[in-house]
């Protein structure tokens, strides 16, 4: 325990304070879920237009902020549009630290701060995040409201349903997050030891959504939009959070909310707007790199998709990849869209 829990004793902690609403300004109840090295500045901006109901960034160090890194600083860019939620997931060693970034992150014009409860990542569980810090709720509780009182911006927290099958603490993680004034509850319903294994326990999900009193957002293995309003309906949360499913078919959150997806607007539409977006934030170098992988993701599920993949990673240019593309995608067009099922495995890491 850090020197936090001293400074912090029960007497001044911060319980059930006041929301602000912030869930209510949500465009719907369909968003997109934080992913290292993918949900940065440009890609959160692609997936606003493709209808993302909230946007949150992908991890961002505390520290990167305070020692003014501008590859953090980078991570840590706002689009402006309005209606738009952005929230920028941070972590950190100690509370001191993700208060200081917090301001960082507010002025660059972030909606809320997300805090990282569910990264299950070696290097980062060690120093006591993550999803380490679902092991001690009452610690937890300590820690949450300690930045809570340091911030202006709304709090909200991203957990699993535990570290293991044995110490399953969501319940009482997620009362801690209440009584420290968070805004919501993001869950992803697999423990740190599962990592990616098995499939996400939604039914525990609903569980944990019928004894909170605070909003509970549910994510894990929703790879289309029945699945999506399936999972909002019988689980009962206030909103799903889509990650993997949204890289293989970004349209997922126009076809959550009834719209038509990928017949309006082909693939190579879409990563003609994504590289525009992509050659505003990066230099070549790393625009051919992600140009190259989105186009990778897009063309999954379909004929010969592995071929086109390798060669993907085998041109040099962007032009080189939107030409492979377009003809790759011209001869798919007329194909019925791709499934993604759920137990197909597919990016089976990340933080969180
Ligand atoms: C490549 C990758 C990176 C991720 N990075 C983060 C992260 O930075 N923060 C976080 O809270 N979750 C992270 N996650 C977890 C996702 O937000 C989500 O909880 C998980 O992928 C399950 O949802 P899905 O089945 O819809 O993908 C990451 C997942 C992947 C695949």
């Amino acid at each position: 325990m850090t020197s936090l829990a001293k400074i912090v004793t029960p007497k001044n902690k911060i319980q059930s304070k006041t929301s602000s609403g912030l869930i209510a300004r949500a465009r719907s109840p369909f968003w997109l879920a934080p992913m290292a090295g993918i949900t940065d500045a440009p890609f959160r901006e692609l997936m606003d237009e493709m209808g993302a109901g909230v946007l949150i960034s992908e991890l961002v160090s505390a520290k990167g902020l305070l020692y003014n890194s501008e590859k953090t600083k980078k991570m840590a860019r706002i689009h402006k549009r309005p209606g738009t939620l952005t929230g920028i997931q941070l972590f950190g060693e100690s509370a001191e630290d993700i208060i200081l970034a917090a301001r960082i992150v507010e002025q660059e014009g972030a909606d809320f701060i997300d805090l990282n409860l569910g990264c299950p990542v070696k290097k980062v569980v060690k120093k006591g995040c993550g999803a380490a810090l679902m092991r001690d709720p009452g610690y937890l509780e300590t820690f949450l409201c300690q930045i809570k009182r340091g911030i202006d911006l709304p709090l909200t927290v991203k957990m699993r349903t535990g570290w293991s099958e044995e110490e399953l603490t969501i319940h009482e993680c997620v009362s801690a997050a209440t009584h420290a004034g968070c805004e919501w509850v993001a869950i992803h319903g697999r423990t740190r030891t599962q990592g990616y294994e098995g499939l996400a326990d939604w039914d525990l999900i609903r569980e944990v959504k019928a004894k909170a009193s605070i909003p509970i957002i549910g994510n894990g293995d929703i790879r289309n939009a029945d699945k999506a309003r399936q999972c909002l309906n019988e689980a009962k949360v206030d909103a799903v959070m889509i990650g993997r499913g949204a890289l293989r078919n970004p349209w997922i959150f126009l076809e959550c909310m009834g719209e038509p997806g990928r017949n309006t607007q082909t693939a190579n539409q879409l990563l003609n707007r994504y590289l525009e977006k992509l050659r505003k934030y990066y230099d070549t170098r790393i625009t051919l790199i992600l140009i190259r992988k989105f186009s990778a993701w897009l063309a999954f599920g379909y004929p010969d998709s592995a071929v086109f993949r390798r060669s993907m990673f085998e041109l040099r240019t962007e032009e080189e990849v939107l030409h492979c593309a377009r003809e790759f995608f011209l001869k798919a067009g007329h194909l019925p869209p791709p499934k993604f099922d759920q137990e197909e495995a597919f990016m089976m890491g990340g933080h969180g």
